[in-house]
């Protein structure tokens, strides 16, 4: 049966190649030709965004370059380039699960890379390649929704006739607003926020704005280089019928994975507010969240702001938390709630936490010393990792060297989340890169060794 197959494939590829009979990969793939019809076809729907099916949020491999999402740098194709060609040629294990990809896609990730995906250093190999005739990105968005007052809701298509991820933003921007607002220090200006390919919905909180109008417009890129196609999409005028606006709230700490310990520094949550219409005292509640569970963190007084007084600058506030009302867990969030003096509220959900009790005079190692292998601490314990990074199969665009102390302060969360929580590093693809597998290059020991050591503060001697 499997010979009849050959047989017939040969033949018709001598005619032209039919169904199951497809031309060999080009010598010289380009990433608009070659590699993103692969990485649509058979990655995107994990390593996509927002990544799925468990795959890491640190890269996407849509897009070629890099970009930022929520100011956190986010690595593209080009970058993985090298990783892309291990793990869907010699490992051959992407798409997990044994749904192997055909050869030629395998043939176009190693003549992108070069052979067995060790070859040239990046990035002369990673072509680009242009489309001789590449469609611009469009968008259209309904006339949108008010609710109540209070925000304007849109839906939008962005599409792109060939195809390619295309990201962006929409924004609105002041045309003339309220002049007194204004100079009270209300808020003429919203962040722009993040749109993708396909349908979508934004929603901005025109509720804290001045009253005015103001233009939305939208940028948007399919990552052909030089190429943002920006539209004017309008104009939107904010009233507010009742007359109040609504308070402002802005998170200050904790950002995203942060690593919280009571023992090590008192735990607080920072927040600005600002009403544009000077209603105060707002009010406000801060309660810590995790799962179910819900923790009343307020002070007794928790106020902020003097009646009648405009402040045109927003009010600075931090709430105590008493620690031992959390629990050890990699998933609190805190919940701030605020009212003015009029009762128009806002609420913020901060991103993730860290939160651990570990007693930092139970923790020996340092950064180079107090444990770990030969006594050598951190250092050592992260010694296999700096074949990769710092190393000479170093990662494009990605500083963190672990044998560099100074690159480690932005990386507590992330190195928490990615090495102790996810398990993503060291990666598979340690195995055919370095010729260790992953838990050679981090042994459990070891792992548990960084896990104490991040959850105390990361001691550096
Ligand atoms: C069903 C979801 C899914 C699909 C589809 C998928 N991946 Fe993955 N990928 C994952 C997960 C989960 C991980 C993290 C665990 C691991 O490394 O195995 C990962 C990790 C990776 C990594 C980083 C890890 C390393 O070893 O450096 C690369 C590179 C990668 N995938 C490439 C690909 C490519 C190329 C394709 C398409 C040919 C693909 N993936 C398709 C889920 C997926
Ligand atoms: C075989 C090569 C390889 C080895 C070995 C390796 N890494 Fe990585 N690392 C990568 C690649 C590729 C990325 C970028 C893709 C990603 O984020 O998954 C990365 C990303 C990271 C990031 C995310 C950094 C950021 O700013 O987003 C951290 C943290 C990290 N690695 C830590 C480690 C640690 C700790 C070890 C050793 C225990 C290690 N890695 C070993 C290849 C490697």
């Amino acid at each position: 049966m499997k010979t009849t197959k050959l047989i017939a494939c040969a033949f018709a590829f001598a005619v032209l190649a039919a169904a199951g009979c497809a031309p060999s990969a080009p010598d010289k793939p380009t990433w608009v030709d070659d590699v993103q019809p692969v990485m649509m076809a058979n990655c995107v729907r994990c390593h996509g965004s927002p990544a799925a099916g468990g795959a890491p949020s640190t890269f996407r491999l849509d897009l070629y370059e890099d970009t930022l999402e929520n100011g956190q740098q986010i690595r593209g194709a080009a970058t993985m380039g090298r990783w892309i060609c291990i793990r869907g040629s010699v490992a051959g294990d992407m798409p997990p699960n044994g749904s192997a990809i055909p050869t030629r896609a395998r043939d176009i990730f190693q003549n992108w890379f070069g052979a067995n995906c060790r070859g040239a250093e990046a990035p002369t190999v990673f072509e680009r390649g242009t489309r001789a005739a590449n469609a611009e990105p469009t968008i259209t968005i309904n006339t949108g929704n008010s609710k109540g007052d209070d925000t304007l809701e849109l839906d939008y298509i962005v599409s792109d006739a060939d195809r390619e991820s295309v990201t962006g933003s929409l924004l609105l921007g002041e045309d003339s607003a309220d002049a007194a607002c204004k100079a009270a220090g209300g808020r003429v200006d919203l962040a722009p926020l993040p749109i993708h390919g396909g349908a979508g919905h934004v929603s901005f909180d025109t509720g804290t704005l001045c009253a005015g109008t103001y233009k939305l417009s939208a940028s948007i890129t399919d990552g052909t280089p030089g190429l943002t196609v920006a539209r004017q999409l309008g104009t939107v005028t904010v009233e507010h019928p009742g007359g109040n606006l609504a308070p402002r709230v802005e998170l200050v700490k904790p950002g995203p994975d942060a690593l919280l310990n009571g023992k090590v520094a008192p735990i607080t949550v920072e927040f600005t507010v600002h009403d544009g219409d000077g209603d105060y005292p707002v009010t406000y509640t801060v309660t810590a969240v995790k799962g179910d569970e819900r923790d009343d963190l307020t002070p007794a007084s928790a106020s902020a702001g003097t009646p009648g007084q405009a402040n045109t600058v927003p009010l600075n506030v931090q709430v105590p938390v008493d620690a031992s009302k959390l629990t050890d867990s990699p998933s609190w969030r805190f919940e701030i709630a605020v009212k003015d003096a009029r009762e128009a509220r806002r609420q913020l959900v901060t991103p993730y936490v860290v939160v651990s009790s570990l007693d930092p005079a139970s923790v020996a190692i340092r950064f180079n010393s107090g444990g770990g292998p030969e006594g050598k601490g951190i250092l050592a314990v992260l010694g296999g990792c700096t074949d990769c990074h710092g190393g000479t199969l170093s990662v494009p665009d990605l500083d963190f060297d672990p044998s560099k102390p100074e690159t480690y302060a932005p990386r507590l969360g992330v190195l928490y989340r990615k090495v102790i929580q996810k398990r993503e590093m060291p990666p598979k693809s340690s195995k055919q890169l370095i010729g260790a597998a992953p838990d050679d290059v981090l042994t459990a020991e070891n792992r548990e060794l960084l896990r104490q050591w991040l959850l105390v503060g990361a001691p550096m001697n």
